[in-house]
């Protein structure tokens, strides 16, 4: 297999499956509590390593299933009052737009320059002319090369008093994520290639007060992020995600964006001229997230499957509802990890010619 689908689920290293693998036996060998106390430091740990990656206190990273469970969390421990505008750009990821409205706040499009990119400017005006309850961005984007500039944002909201979250489902393990958010969340399974069902949710010390959180107010503590996490939960998931979590801070964090960036770049490269497709973004946009546009009628969903079965070549379609006010026709997308190869992206061009 030629896998080129690291925004879909990045691969494993052999030491991050035996991580998991090893927690799993220990469950049964010792009792599933009895080996959760033995994993504890090493779950600090974690959570210690993703602090730093994220630009939190340990004790602000807290372990969900999901992105999504992240932001559903979020939305329940921070309610806001019933149509609060929520700033997004165009590009926001669909299912995070579903969720905004299923909770009663109606999104609002922020200027953009032509690329998808936020405007800064205008969101500095925005925030002092006619600010929302709160500016959601997606920080890298699913379906195509676009990177918002998160860190900017955040200097200008926390100015104006307007909070701001950030989905970094995208962005963790394949761009800088420390941004000074209110809240950042993201998961195990794509960039950080971890194990899937363990989603990760960064919140700073000083958002903390503002956490509504049900067992804390049962027992009577202090809101603290951790409040938001299930008591059951999918620890062998944490053990795995402890190891690849190590690997990509041994790498090098800095050594990882820019060989992935390098990666993008080589991939807009090598489908520049793959005749019937046309690249969505610059080839030397800033991601290792490629998207291909079919320009000769070509069904996207059938391509995907075709590459798959007859080149075992692993892309992902994506259909409309990924970006709903972004996307205009499907595309195809290509996101392989930092041990990508000049002939698995000649293969992949050779395929789509074919
Ligand atoms: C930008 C973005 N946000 C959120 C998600 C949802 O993540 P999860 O499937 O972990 O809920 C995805 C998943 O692909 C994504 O690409």
């Amino acid at each position: 297999l030629i896998h080129l689908d690291s925004a879909a689920a990045g691969r494993q290293s052999e030491a991050t499956l035996a991580a998991a693998a090893a927690h799993a036996r220990l469950e049964t060998e010792t009792g599933a509590y009895v080996a959760q106390e033995k994993a504890a430091e090493t779950i600090e740990g974690l959570r210690k390593d993703l602090g730093e990656v994220l630009g939190v206190p340990a004790d602000g990273v807290v372990f969900l299933e999901s992105a999504t469970a992240a932001l559903v969390a979020l939305l329940d421990a921070c309610p806001l009052p019933a149509g609060s505008p929520v700033g997004i750009v165009a590009a926001e990821w669909g299912p995070n737009l579903e969720q905004l409205a299923w909770h009663g706040l109606r999104p609002v499009e922020l200027a953009t320059d032509g690329g998808g990119r936020l405007d800064l400017e205008a969101l500095e005006h925005r925030l002092a002319a006619d600010p929302p309850a709160l500016v959601h961005l997606t920080q890298v984007t699913s379906h195509r090369a676009l990177v918002q500039p998160v860190a900017e944002a955040a200097a200008l909201c926390r100015a104006a008093g307007v909070p701001l979250w950030v989905d970094a489902a995208q962005a963790l393990g394949h761009v800088d994520v420390a941004s000074g958010a209110d809240a950042v969340y993201g998961t195990s399974r794509k960039w950080l290639a971890g194990p899937r069902g363990v989603g990760i949710l960064a919140v700073p010390r000083r958002s903390w007060p503002q956490l509504r959180v049900l067992r804390a107010a049962l027992v009577g503590d202090v809101a603290t992020p951790r409040y938001l996490e299930s008591f059951e939960a999918h620890i062998a998931g944490r053990l795995g995600l402890a190891n690849a979590v190590r690997e990509f801070v041994e790498a090098g964090p800095a050594t990882v964006y820019a060989r992935l960036a390098e990666v993008g770049a080589a991939t807009r490269g090598a489908l520049a001229d793959v005749p019937g497709w046309e690249l969505a973004d610059a080839v030397g946009a800033q991601a290792a997230i490629t998207a291909i546009r079919p320009v000769a009628g070509q069904d996207v969903a059938a391509e995907r499957q075709r590459l798959l079965a007859d080149h075992g070549i692993l892309t992902t379609a994506c259909a409309l509802a990924r970006a709903p006010r972004d996307m205009t026709a499907p595309l195809l997308r290509v996101s392989p990890h930092v041990d990508c190869t000049e002939d698995e992206l000649a293969r992949l061009a050779a395929a789509l010619r074919s």
